[in-house]
């Protein structure tokens, strides 16, 4: 039996080249985990901000350290007081922490759910941070109520693809902002106006907003308040810094996603039946993995990308 396994690692904070794939040990599983053999992993926009170090206070982890943030694959071996799963059963989950481009991954059995039979592997992979977080930073600043104009920014990307969709279907009016390669994807997702942000300020488009869902940071978020409402809200999940930069008297929240496996298993279970888009824009081999994180820096694409370890 073989005790080392492929991982994407890091070994210092740094650019493209600072991601490499790497032999590390071979992991068992512990108490209540099961050990994974991952089959594929989603590519996150938060990969290569982890690469960068520019996450470090909201995301402290330990040099050398994997990448990867949510899996799909098979359960092979089964830890000390872990009950949920068999070996050979299929599985997918978000880690709540790093680790998932690595052969086999052990991981808390409470924080995975099944893998519905309809779902391959790389499509399952593309699922468990995205879907959970745009709901759980949907509904953060309170309920989502019918007529409530709603802002997304990034709305082509993972997170944004699927909170248009729960918006839309919370009975929101949805504004969204996308690139001009993405202006049809994302009115194809139900948004109500798409603003081209390449031409078109989304200041000139937006106002009277009770809730931004900033998917983006930086300036974009800075921007937002003067389309907000008195007493709206900007849900930030990019910029860490979101409470600095509140202006007195306005709300901003910072955003921390937290895996929920029910909430999980029940927006897997609308994306199997076709109720959810789930958008898979690219595949990408296991040796392909630290230049799609590059990628997805440089030029995002729509939905998501996932990284096959079959490939
Ligand atoms: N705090 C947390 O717990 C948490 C959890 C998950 C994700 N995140 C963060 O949330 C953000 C979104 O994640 P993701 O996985 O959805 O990223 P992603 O797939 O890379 O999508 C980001 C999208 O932003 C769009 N974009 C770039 N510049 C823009 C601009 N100026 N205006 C409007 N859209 C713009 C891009 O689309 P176009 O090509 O159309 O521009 C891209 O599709 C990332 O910053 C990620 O790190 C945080």
């Amino acid at each position: 039996m073989t005790t080392t396994q492929r991982a994407v690692l890091i070994r210092t904070y740094g650019g493209a080249s600072a991601a490499e794939v790497a032999q590390i040990a071979k992991p068992t599983a512990g108490q209540g985990q099961v050990l994974v053999r991952v089959h594929a992993a989603g590519v996150n926009g938060i990969d290569w901000k982890v690469r960068e170090g520019l996450v470090q206070q909201a995301f402290p982890i330990q040099l050398p350290a994997v990448l990867g943030i949510e899996l799909a694959g098979v359960v092979e071996a089964i830890g000390t007081g872990a009950s949920r799963f068999h070996v050979g059963d299929r599985v997918m989950g978000p880690l709540g922490g790093l680790g998932a481009y690595a052969d086999f991954v052990a991981v808390d059995e409470a924080k995975l759910v099944r893998t519905p039979r309809s779902l391959e592997d790389v499509q399952a992979a593309a699922i468990p941070v995205a879907a959970v977080a745009a709901w759980q930073s949907l509904h953060l600043a309170g309920p989502i109520t019918a007529g409530q104009r709603v802002l997304i920014h990034g709305a082509a990307g993972g997170l944004g693809g699927y909170a248009v969709q729960y918006a839309k279907r919370a009975g929101a009016e949805v504004f969204a902002t996308a690139s001009t390669a993405h202006v049809d994807y994302v009115r194809s997702l139900g948004a109500d106006h798409v603003i081209d942000y390449r031409t078109q300020g989304f200041e000139s488009v937006a106002h009277d907003i009770d809730l931004v869902l900033d998917y983006v940071g930086g300036e974009v978020l800075d921007r937002s308040w003067q389309v907000l409402k008195k007493d709206g809200a900007i849900v930030g999940t990019s910029s860490p810094d979101i409470l600095a930069r509140t202006p007195a008297g306005r709300r901003g929240l910072w955003f921390v996603n937290t895996p929920d496996p029910a909430l999980l298993e029940r927006l897997v279970a609308e994306i199997a039946e076709g109720t959810l888009v789930s958008k898979l824009s690219e595949v990408v081999g296991f040796d392909e993995i630290p230049a799609a994180i590059e990628r997805n820096r440089t030029s995002p694409r729509i939905g998501k990308v996932v990284a096959d370890f079959s490939r």
